[in-house]
């Protein structure tokens, strides 16, 4: 099962690519996570659409149909979700054959706040919910506090790591349901 990444951070240091990067390292056997870096994308503009979508937006389009599944990893945002992943939908949500129709997801966020990023859980599901996106209900992973869970670029806070596992391997069995 090949399942694509998606990381609403591109900082460096992020938490939330070192989520993503746990997700890959805790999923079950024979489950893969291949990131896409959405910095590749540019700014949604709706004239350059009428003119043809952009070689990138191709790509991200085609990584997004050939996938099995999707992993979110994203901050929250002033109460939503940033932009570079909003934007990545955006592209990728326009007609023909918007490829996250009838897509299984998992949403993970982490914040520095005590709330994990709970309203940008919610809100990305919202946002994917509206393009026909199946999303996994629970267990949910919100990870607050993010400094006191991450070592060194990586999760360290074990019940959080159990957390993870079991939020991808409920995700692999919705995909093959
Ligand atoms: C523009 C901006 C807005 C933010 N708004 C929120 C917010 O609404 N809620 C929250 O919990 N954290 C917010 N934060 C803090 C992020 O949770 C924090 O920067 C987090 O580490 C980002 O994730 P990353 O480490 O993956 O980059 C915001 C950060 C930025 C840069």
């Amino acid at each position: 099962m090949r399942l694509l990444g998606l990381c609403g951070s591109t900082r460096t240091g992020s938490w939330n690519r070192a989520l993503l990067d746990a997700a890959a390292e805790l999923a079950p056997a024979g489950v893969t996570i291949e990131p896409w870096d959405l910095r590749r994308l540019p700014m949604y503009d709706d004239d350059i659409r009428l003119a043809g979508f952009p070689a990138e937006v191709v790509a991200f389009r085609e990584a997004v149909r050939a996938a099995d599944g999707l992993v979110f990893a994203t901050p929250e945002y002033n109460r939503s979700l940033p932009t570079i992943l909003k934007n990545a939908i955006d592209w990728a949500s326009r007609a023909p054959d918007q490829p996250f129709n009838g897509k299984k997801a998992a949403i993970m966020t982490a914040s520095n706040g005590a709330l994990g990023g709970a309203l940008a859980n919610h809100h990305l599901r919202q946002v994917l919910v509206y393009l026909n996106v199946f999303v996994l209900p629970g267990p949910e992973v919100m990870v607050g506090l993010s400094p006191t869970k991450f070592k060194d670029g990586r999760l360290a806070d074990e019940p959080t790591r159990e957390a993870v596992r079991r939020h991808m391997a409920a995700l692999a069995s919705f995909a093959r349901a």
